[in-house]
């Protein structure tokens, strides 16, 4: 006998841009933790709080508390809350499993049940892991995000991955699991750490090369501001690139990336590796600002990309402070190498995604090592 059926499960992608999420009038937050399926409220809710956002906005769990309250007076079916706890933030958070065994200890202590919801409050690190614990606990509990930084709301939290860095790999073990509901909050971008503020653009840049030439125009124009760390020059852009992320992610026909084209990937071979090599301290955002550099530079060395448009992105992310080169490019064998584990990580045929002109990008199936050196060496020029 041999019974081949195919199904499929609908999922909704929830998206909230607001600002003062926990003021009891907003219902921005209510209306993502309320269940979509309408079968049945959540019981009770664990918040997990990025310390660094912690530190920056220290009357969080309270606020929570309140909200969550005062919400559920007005005669809204809200969880409870259980917990509130904080949570290491950066990219630590993701080393090995500590956080993701903080969190499933919590929700065994405090009796979160596949009803219930996960709440990860922090930068793409800590939603990255927590939202792991919660894709594993019971073999899957609700979790909504809030991403506290310009990275995590115009790229990781749109996205369905959620991983930990193992055997000095990024993002090795981790599960698609979309979440329940995302809220940005405009109001946690004006304390975001500066290099990691301006790093969150690099995304932005990126997907802009790839999909909305008018956004990188609009990038480049708000450049100096943005380097002044203005919230209002970056949240139209935050929303911009989120919305393209998202975009990819519920219209691009492979939301957990059965195919081998992987454009969102677009600068991350290299970018990975140089995380890796780093020990992890060069932050994401910086090393997807070089492999962007470094992939634009090579289409146009490859004959694909003009030089004028080569040059417009590599200067915008120069305009933004961002670096486009980092001694680690030298070791051209070992970066390399990266090719190889990111083939590996993803599977099936190697598939890199080039640029043609901004707005068109196209997919190529091997690199050329001497051409990639030739890329860095014309870099480190610059930087
Ligand atoms: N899942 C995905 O699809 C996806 C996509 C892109 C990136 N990522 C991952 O996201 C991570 C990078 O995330 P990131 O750039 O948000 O940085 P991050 O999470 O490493 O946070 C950077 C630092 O800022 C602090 N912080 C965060 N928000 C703050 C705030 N509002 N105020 C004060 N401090 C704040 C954190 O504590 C941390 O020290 C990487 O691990 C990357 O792999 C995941
Ligand atoms: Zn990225």
């Amino acid at each position: 006998m041999r019974l081949d059926r195919p199904f499929a499960v609908a999922f909704e992608h929830r998206v909230r841009f607001t600002q003062a999420a926990f003021d009891p009038a907003n219902d921005a937050l209510a209306s993502v933790l309320m269940d979509p399926s309408g079968d049945g409220d959540a019981r009770r809710l664990a918040a997990f709080v990025d310390a660094g956002v912690l530190a920056a906005h220290p009357m969080i769990p309270e606020m929570l508390a309140r909200y969550l309250a005062s919400r559920a007076r007005g005669g809204d079916r809200l969880p409870e809350l259980a917990c509130c706890e904080s949570v290491a933030g950066g990219e630590t958070t993701k080393d090995g499993m500590h956080t993701v065994d903080q969190v499933l200890l919590a929700t065994e202590r405090f009796r979160i049940d596949r009803r219930s919801v996960v709440l990860a409050i922090g930068g793409g690190a800590v939603l990255d892991a927590v939202g792991f614990a919660a894709a594993t606990a019971h073999r899957g509990v609700r979790h909504v995000r809030m991403p506290t930084t310009v990275l995590a709301q115009d790229d990781a939290a749109m996205g369905v991955k959620n991983g930990v860095n193992r055997f000095g790999k990024k993002n090795y073990v981790g599960a698609f699991c979309p979440p329940d509901g995302v809220v940005c909050d405009r109001d946690f971008l004006a304390t975001v750490p500066e290099r990691h503020f301006l790093g969150g653009f690099s995304e932005a840049v990126k997907i802009a090369c790839l999909r909305d030439p008018a956004l990188l125009a609009q990038i480049e124009h708000a450049a100096p501001t943005l380097r002044a760390h203005s919230v209002d020059a970056a949240w139209p852009i935050v929303m911009r690139s989120a919305e393209l992320h998202l975009q990819h992610v519920t219209d691009g026909g492979d939301p957990f990336e059965r195919l081998n084209a992987r454009p969102l990937d677009f600068g991350h071979w290299s970018a990975h590796k140089l995380e890796q090599v780093t020990g992890f301290e060069l932050p994401h955002g910086d090393a997807v600002s070089i492999g962007v550099a470094l992939d634009c530079t090579y289409s146009m060395l490859a004959g694909m990309l003009a030089e004028g448009e080569c040059s417009r992105v590599v200067a915008c992310l120069r305009a933004l402070g961002l670096p486009v080169w980092h001694p680690a490019l030298s070791d051209t064998t070992r970066l390399l190498r990266g090719l190889d584990e990111f083939r590996e990580h993803l599977g099936g045929q190697l598939t890199v995604t080039l640029l043609r002109a901004i707005g068109s990008p196209e997919d190529v199936h091997a690199m050329d090592g001497p051409l990639v050196a030739r890329a860095a060496e014309r870099l480190s020029h610059l930087d």
